[in-house]
């Protein structure tokens, strides 16, 4: 392939033709990929090197909080990586001060104390380790409906599918149930959940648990909000066995749900939180795992066998503390927790509107359209780990219709960046609106 060798020559068909035959994609086959070429981006709005416009509307990964562009944001990079663009993490910068600074300002309770990675899953691994460590003890208690990331790890606390490729994995991890049972509108009661949490602990023995690892709400496997009093019963489990609690808030953090971190909402302080994602709105990449005052106390006089060369990359941090300022001046909680409001209403409308919205959720704007072909008995529009022919036209019409967002299983998810005006919001029902009339097809007698 000949291609113009001046940067911005390229057609979107040359990038992803090249990008295929010479680059990898995760979770992927590679010969199905059909990925569209973007060339650059601004708040809501992605576009292609033909100048095509798309909506963003699940912020890339549920990541890019603060929106796409944002010049606070790049000059700060810019700063940053002419000043310094690396020293190895035992030597310390100003960025390092100021950023642990910041952030132990908006940790819940008495989060204090950061170690800085490179993602999401290295976060977990580290806190795997910081849980081990600190306790002595080697099992650490996760759920099935879970996310955790994709190192080795990660990947064996991630109780869906994804994992199953990469089995056998970590020693010492053990199950227990979830608070929503798949195909489920509603959660189980509480008392049931925790009951469950308890026997497992008890059946496992308390003396040999590390931690419990929950993502606050439960990401990408179906935006599932625990019930009030769910995570303080966690808590008080954790603080009655002597057990790590840690919540992985990699995609539910950073002004996504209307507060700094999903646990505000329930006012609980888990003992250590992994973050990722919205800490630098991906602009470049930033994973953190927070720790409460006495875990980071103990750490003192004990040996941490871990690290990471590029922990506290200073360019990375910039870019973090340049992130948290835009979420401040621009006061994207108090934005997102009233567009929150605003995307409940859109998806109240759309379930009254249409048979095949079988249930709705969002805290915030974390949102998700549960699509079903029956309400009664309760019938996903795909069975569990699968699609439908339905599934796949309604991702068909969003791609087509210039509305980019995940659709797992039998799910449309609503989760844009946080900057989303009350029109552009409207805008992005509007094309989902259209889509479920394809899904209402498959509903039985609509
Ligand atoms: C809840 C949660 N934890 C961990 C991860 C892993 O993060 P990363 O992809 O940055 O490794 C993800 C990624 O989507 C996630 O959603």
């Amino acid at each position: 392939m000949a291609i113009d060798a001046t940067s911005g020559a390229m057609t979107s068909e040359q990038i992803a033709e090249l990008s295929r035959r010479h680059t990898f994609t995760s979770w992927s086959v590679q010969g199905a990929i059909d990925p569209i070429a973007i060339d650059r981006a601004e708040g809501v709005w992605l576009y292609t090197p033909e100048g095509r416009r798309i909506l963003d509307f699940n912020s890339q990964l549920m990541s890019v909080n603060i929106g796409h562009g944002d010049r606070r944001v790049t000059d700060a990079i810019m700063e940053q990586a002419t000043r310094l663009q690396f020293v190895q993490p035992a030597f310390t910068t100003e960025i390092r001060a100021r950023l642990g600074e910041k952030l132990a300002e908006i940790l819940p309770g008495d989060m204090d104390k950061v170690f800085f990675t490179l993602g999401g899953a290295e976060a977990i691994e580290n806190a795997i380790k910081f849980a081990r460590h600190f306790t002595g003890r080697t099992k650490v208690l996760a759920r099935y409906r879970a996310y955790h990331g994709a190192t080795m790890g990660a990947m064996t606390l991630t109780g869906d599918p994804r994992r199953w490729a990469n089995e056998p994995g970590l020693v010492g991890v053990v199950r227990y149930p979830d608070t929503h049972r798949w195909g489920e509108a509603e959660p189980r009661p509480v008392a049931e959940s925790l009951q469950g949490l308890e026997d497992v602990i008890r059946y496992e023995g308390p003396h040999t648990i590390a931690a419990v690892f929950l993502e606050t709400i439960v990401c990408t496997n179906g935006i599932l909000i625990p019930p009030d009093g769910y995570l303080q019963g966690v808590r008080e489990l954790c603080d009655r066995h002597g057990i790590l609690m840690v919540a992985d808030e990699v995609m539910a953090g950073f002004g996504r749900t209307g507060r700094w971190f999903a646990v505000d909402h329930w006012d609980v302080v888990p003992d250590l939180m992994t973050m990722a994602k919205g800490l630098t709105s991906s602009y470049l990449p930033l994973g953190g795992v927070a720790m409460r005052h006495h875990v980071a106390e103990a750490f003192e006089t004990k040996m941490f066998y871990g690290g990471l060369t590029y922990s506290s990359h200073p360019i990375s941090l910039a870019a973090a503390l340049a992130t948290i300022r835009v979420y401040e001046e621009d006061g994207l909680l108090e934005h997102t927790a009233r567009m929150g409001e605003v995307m409940r209403g859109h998806h109240e409308r759309l379930a009254a509107r249409h048979p095949s919205v079988g249930a709705h959720r969002n805290l915030g704007l974390f949102g998700i359209l549960d699509l079903v072909r029956s309400h009664d008995p309760w019938t996903p529009l795909t069975p569990f780990n699968g699609t439908s022919v339905e599934m796949k036209a309604v991702g068909a019409y969003l791609r087509e219709h210039d509305l980019y967002t995940l659709t797992p299983n039998n799910s449309i998810h609503t989760n844009p960046p946080l900057c989303i005006s009350e029109d552009e919001l409207a805008h992005g029902f509007e094309i989902i609106d259209a889509a479920l009339d394809i899904a209402d097809q498959a509903v039985a007698g609509a």
